[in-house]
C-alpha cells in the first residue's frame, strides 16, 4: 500500500508537506465544547486526543498553545483537539460495552489506540505535495458529519466519512459509508475526511460547519476549485481511528437477524451519523510552516516527542462516570432531543 510503505516514501522529494502522525489518547468522557460548550456532562462520550487544555469550554479566545502544557501528539508543536464518538458493542442481552482501541500502522504503543492525524495539500498517494494550502488560525474549529443521520442517502451530504473493515492492519480498502456487516479480522477503522474550502473570514459558525465547504466540482484529491463562497483552499484534514471490535467477532454474540452488533455513543447502529470534531491548537506558524515546507510523513522542521513521551500527557475525565460496560444504558443517551 502508497502510504504504509513508510521505507519507500523516505526516498521521495516532495516540494511541500503530507504529515501522518500519532496521538494518544487524552481523555474519555462525556464533554463537547463544540457542540455542547460548557455542559457538564455533554450529550454522549467521546475519545479525545491532543492539547491538555481541552475542557468543556475550550473560549475560542484561549491562547491554546500558549496554556497547553502537553500534548499527546508526537508533532510536539500540536496543542491542537481531535475528537469523536466511542463505539460500544451490543450484547443480545441489550447491554453495551465499549470497544477500545488500537494503535495504527507504525503507533505500537500509543496510549489506548488513540488516533492518527493527517495533514496533506494533495492526495495521499501523491508524493510530490505540490499544491499551496493555508493553514488553519488560532481560534479555528469545525465538526463534520451528523449524528443524526441514519440513512446513506443523508450521509452522501458529507464525502469521504467512510469505515474500513480491517482483515489486517494495512488494509485500507474498500472504504464504506456504514459500518462493516460482516466481523473484521483486526478491528474497524473509522476514516474522517474535513472539508477543505474555507470561506476566509470565520473561524467558526453557528452550526460548526457552514464557514467550511467542498471543492465545487471534483475533489480535493484531484484538484477541484473551492467555491466562491469559500475560495481559501485548506489543507486536508483526516482522522482514522482503529476500534478493537475483535473480542466481539463470534457471530453467536450478534444480533438474532444477523445484523451488525456495533453502535456509536449517541445510539447509532447504521454508522452514517459518524463525525468528528476539531479545535486548531498549533503553535505559532508551525502548521503553515511545515504546510510550506518539503515533508512527507515525518518532518524535520517540526519538534518531535516518542510515543512514550506523548503518553505521559493525560488528564482525568471532568465527568466520573463508568463509560466502560457492561452499562444497560449508553452514557448520556436518554438525556433528549439533543442526545442525537
Ligand atoms: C476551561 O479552561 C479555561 C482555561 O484554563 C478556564 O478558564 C475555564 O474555566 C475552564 N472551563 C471549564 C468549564 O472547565
Ligand atoms: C450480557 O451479555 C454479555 C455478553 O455476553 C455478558 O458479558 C453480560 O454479563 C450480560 N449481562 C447481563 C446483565 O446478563
Ligand atoms: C469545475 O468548475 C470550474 C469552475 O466552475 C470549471 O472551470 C471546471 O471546468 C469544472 N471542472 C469540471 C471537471 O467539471
Amino acid at each position: 500500500m502508497y502510504w504504509l510503505s513508510l521505507a519507500a516514501l523516505a526516498l521521495v522529494a516532495p516540494t511541500d508537506a503530507l504529515i501522518r502522525f500519532s496521538c494518544s489518547q487524552l481523555v474519555r468522557q462525556r464533554l463537547d465544547p463544540l457542540v455542547n460548550p460548557g455542559m457538564v456532562p455533554s450529550t454522549h462520550a467521546h475519545q479525545i486526543v491532543g492539547g491538555n487544555t481541552f475542557n468543556a469550554s475550550m473560549d475560542p479566545k484561549m491562547d491554546i498553545a500558549g496554556k497547553a502544557t502537553c500534548t499527546t501528539c508526537t508533532f510536539s508543536e500540536d496543542f491542537s483537539n481531535y475528537w469523536t464518538a466511542i463505539l460500544y458493542f451490543k450484547a443480545r442481552n441489550g447491554t453495551y460495552k465499549r470497544v477500545s482501541q488500537i494503535p495504527n500502522s507504525g503507533f505500537d504503543g500509543a496510549n489506548q489506540g488513540g488516533m492518527t492525524i493527517y495533514y496533506m495539500q494533495n492526495q495521499l498517494a501523491d508524493y510530490e505535495q505540490k499544491s499551496k494550502v493555508t493553514a488553519f488560525k488560532p481560534g479555528f474549529r469545525m465538526l463534520i458529519g451528523n449524528p443524526t443521520f441514519e440513512t446513506k442517502a443523508q450521509a452522501q451530504k458529507f464525502r469521504q466519512l467512510t469505515y474500513t473493515c480491517l482483515k489486517n492492519i494495512d488494509t485500507r480498502f474498500p472504504e464504506t459509508m456504514d459500518f462493516p456487516k460482516q466481523p473484521c479480522a483486526h478491528g474497524i477503522m473509522a476514516n474522517l475526511r474535513f472539508p477543505t474550502c474555507w470561506d476566509g473570514k470565520n473561524l467558526d459558525s453557528p452550526d460548526h460547519q457552514s464557514h467550511m465547504a467542498y471543492p465545487v466540482n471534483g475533489t480535493f484529491e484531484n484538484q477541484g476549485p473551492c467555491p466562491e463562497s469559500h475560495p481559501v483552499r485548506m489543507p486536508q484534514l483526516m482522522y482514522e481511528t482503529i476500534w478493537d471490535t475483535r473480542p466481539f467477532n463470534n457471530k453467536e454474540d450478534w444480533p438474532e437477524d444477523g445484523s451488525q452488533p456495533f453502535v456509536w455513543s449517541f445510539g447509532d447502529q447504521t454508522g452514517f451519523g459518524t463525525h468528528g470534531d476539531y479545535v486548531f491548537g498549533w503553535q505559532g506558524d508551525a502548521l503553515q510552516r511545515v504546510m510550506d515546507s518539503p515533508c512527507y510523513v515525518n518532518c524535520p522542521t517540526l519538534k518531535t516527542q516518542t510515543i512514550e513521551e506523548a503518553n505521559k500527557c493525560s488528564m482525568e475525565p471532568v465527568v466520573k462516570e463508568d463509560i466502560d460496560g457492561w452499562l444497560t444504558e449508553l452514557p448520556g443517551i436518554n438525556m433528549g432531543p439533543m442526545d442525537k
